[in-house]
């Protein structure tokens, strides 16, 4: 099925949130930075106060009043837990130092650059590649979005290294990365009455009012987040930033509606991004393939960059396991948060690298070496997974990509001025839901409204939710409302999975929706028997039927039920029952790919890639194609593109901008060939769907690396593959 927004988004008759103008609104500009480390010395603000149009410039010297501090294990995890414009220090460059508000968004922008801001200047400590020298214990361990994850117990891992018969150890090095949805970080507020309403873009509409709520000093139900349309999120838009902190207190203090537009060169710094990584992997075998030990060392900027407990955990079985995150606290570096698969996008890498390096070693098949490994309980808990087919992931995935015709011998193939290689690696992502509420509502129109405080960042949920609507209360899509993205309505999930984050939001919100369809169900029977007009009343065994109540030898629509009792409408709320945590639920994928390097100039290419995934029920192929060949093409970018470059004097991200820090366009992908297995995981939720939002970005590097090793006998373990490293 079409995506039922797809209209309105490519009309422009979707309105995003920079997109809502208010009577009277007004502008807030903010002004970050130039420095990476120091303090505020003194502000000339008198220029800018003189510029036309300027209503008020908040400062450190006169900050909004921020109440409250968002909650652990938000902050300071994973968002920034200073509040913006709290002192006069400087952390990182491009931290927020003021906002101009004016009348017009240009009048803001040119008094912003009539400041004069004078600073004490610190050397910043920005440089990972020296920080990772010296890094700590982090103050915490783990991401608590999903499973709890225990320390494995300690064993002696050089020792078990050294007595395995065939060993890899090596470093793999991702560099930041920066979160570019299509609408940066974006508020319209307005107050009235002592409500705050404020339009913006958020993964999780009750989770973002209760962070205001929390912060402004306010009752949540008094904070009403509108945000049918995101903009796109990939976890940047997960938790409370500054736009929407700076835009709801300008707005209460000027009595005024206040806009707040995040430039793209502000997206860099003030909103978070993917911390940088080193990883060490050991990895050591028997001679007939079988693990013996796995070492996973992990050094991150950030504890939200978790690849060791994240990843591998999940991927293959070993006696000795080592796994080791540490950090490197106070770098003059923005704050970093949650991006598209987190831990596991740089964790897969590695891992899937380092088993490509040891198939080599072994003279042995890379599919070979994973199924000898193969995983049916998770490493360290010993949770028998709920239902996994990666093994036929990979048998669908060679026949369809034609694995039999790689060349084992790298550097082997060339095609006129291309040398040819292809790769594999695996994909796992845990699954899991939250117990959700979802409210059905019947109405005399014959439409019936299915709402959820939830949030479609280009997902599909729109489309998912009229689509499991439709088929709870038997009636053709198009008499189904779906309703989300609005803090008002029942609240999506809870601690664990909160709005639309860990690829869990359509196997949270699709079984409440069955749930709370029955609910409904059962409240209009109730109905149809007892309220005046109905031609059911009094009737012995009414029942409902593809729309319709039936009994006594008639039927009526639930449209007509309503309009012949004058009710505007009948429904109920429903809770999906908890999860059942006697099994492990992660979704899975075998990746191929194909690439081509330039032999005179190193330029890498992509070629083919196959994708074969074991996702549980698929509920909209279309909509399931698009996540993963979105994945896809954000693991390849990770591969072939993104770096944020911080300059060492000065910590100043210099390629803050989309003409600098290279994105994948049309031009260099080709055709993703998706491949579904159908195996509805029927012990995660009556709808059996599990998480493809972030499958396909993991894995997806490392199978470009080792196709790039397969083309050219080169082993790149530092991301980006650009063309200088393959001279
Ligand atoms: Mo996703 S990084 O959990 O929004």
């Amino acid at each position: 099925m079409d995506r039922i927004d797809a209209r309105a988004k490519v009309t422009g008759a979707a309105k995003y949130a920079s997109d809502h103008n208010l009577p009277a609104m007004v502008y807030g500009h903010m002004v970050t930075s130039t420095i990476g480390n120091g303090r505020i010395v003194s502000m000339d603000l008198s220029a800018a106060r003189a510029a036309g149009g300027v209503i008020e410039i908040y400062t450190p010297g006169n900050r909004p009043a921020f109440r409250g501090t968002l909650p652990p294990p938000l902050a300071p995890v994973f968002a920034e837990a200073r509040h913006p414009l709290a002192d006069s220090e400087i952390h990182y460059y491009g931290q927020i130092v003021a906002m101009v508000v004016a009348e017009t968004i240009e009048q803001a922008r040119d008094a912003a650059a009539l400041i004069k801001v004078t600073y004490t200047a610190l050397p910043p400590k920005s440089s990972f590649e020296d920080a990772k020298q010296n890094p700590a214990d982090p103050p915490v361990t783990g991401l608590p979005l999903g499973q709890p994850i225990k320390k494995p117990q300690d064993v002696d891992i050089e020792t078990a290294l050294a007595a395995s018969q065939v060993r890899v150890e090596e470093t793999y090095d991702i560099p930041p990365r920066h979160h570019n949805m299509m609408e940066p970080h974006a508020a319209v507020a307005a107050w009235q009455n002592g409500k705050l309403t404020i339009y913006s873009g958020t993964q999780g509409p009750a989770a973002h009012a209760l962070e205001l709520a929390t912060v402004l000093g306010v009752q949540p139900a008094d904070v009403h987040v509108i945000s049918p349309y995101v903009g796109g999120a990939f976890g940047g838009k997960a938790f409370t930033w500054a736009p929407a902190l700076l835009a709801a207190a300008a707005a209460l203090a000027l009595a005024r509606p206040v806009k707040v537009v995040t430039s793209r060169e502000q997206l860099f710094t003030v909103t978070g991004h993917r911390a940088a990584s080193s990883q060490t992997f050991g990895l050591g075998t028997h001679r007939d393939g079988r693990l013996n030990a796995i070492k996973h060392h992990t050094t991150s900027q950030s504890i939200v960059e978790d690849p060791g407990y994240r990843t591998t955990p999940k991927y293959y079985l070993a006696p000795n396991v080592d796994i080791r995150l540490m950090v490197t606290p106070d770098m003059n570096l923005p704050t970093a948060t949650i991006m598209r698969a987190p831990g596991d996008e740089a964790g897969s890498f590695a891992l899937e690298s380092a088993m490509d390096e040891l198939a080599v070693r072994l003279g042995m098949d890379p599919i070979e070496l994973r199924m000898k490994n193969y995983l049916e309980s998770t490493l360290i808990e010993a949770k028998p997974y709920s239902s996994k087919h990666l093994d036929a992931c990979y048998r669908v995935g060679a026949e369809r990509f034609g694995w039999s015709r790689r060349s084992t011998q790298p550097a082997a193939v060339t095609d006129g001025d291309w040398q040819v290689g292809l790769g594999m690696s695996t994909a796992i992502l845990d699954s899991g839901r939250a117990s959700t509420t979802v409210r059905v509502t019947f109405r005399p129109n014959g439409t019936a409204t299915v709402g959820c405080a939830t949030s479609d960042a280009g997902t599909g949920m729109w489309t998912i939710m009229a689509m499991t609507g439709a088929r709870a209360l038997e009636v053709p899509v198009d008499r189904i409302r779906p309703a989300l993205g609005d803090s008002g309505l029942p609240v999506a999930g809870n601690n664990d999975i909160y709005g639309a984050v860990g690829s869990a939001a359509t196997s949270t919100v699709t079984p409440a929706i069955l749930v709370a369809a029955k609910e409904a169900i059962g409240k209009l029977v109730e109905h149809a028997t007892t309220a005046a007009g109905s031609p059911l009343v009094g009737a012995g065994d009414v029942r409902y039927d593809g729309g319709r109540l039936v009994g006594a030898g008639t039927s009526v629509g639930f449209g007509e039920l309503l309009t012949l009792t004058r009710t505007a409408e009948v429904g109920a709320q429903g809770t999906s029952a908890p999860l059942d945590e006697s099994h492990a639920y992660a979704s899975y994928a075998a990746h191929f790919c194909e690439v081509r390097v330039n032999r005179w100039t190193g330029d890498p290419r992509l070629g083919r890639f196959t994708t074969v995934v074991d996702a549980g029920a698929i509920l909209n192929a279309k909509t399931a194609r698009n996540q993963i060949t979105g994945g896809v093409l954000f693991g390849l970018a990770a591969a072939m593109f993104e770096e944020g470059k911080v300059e060492g004097a000065t910590g100043r991200i210099s390629n803050a901008n989309l003409a600098d820090y290279l994105l994948p366009v049309n031009a260099d992908t080709t055709e993703i060939d998706v491949h579904f297995l159908d195996h509805p995981d029927t012990r995660l939720s009556p709808t059996g769907a599990r998480g493809i939002g972030e499958l396909g970005t993991v894995g997806a590097a490392a199978a470009f690396a080792n196709a790039v090793y397969n083309a050219t006998g080169k082993r790149i373990r530092t991301l980006p593959i650009t063309p200088d490293k393959l001279l």
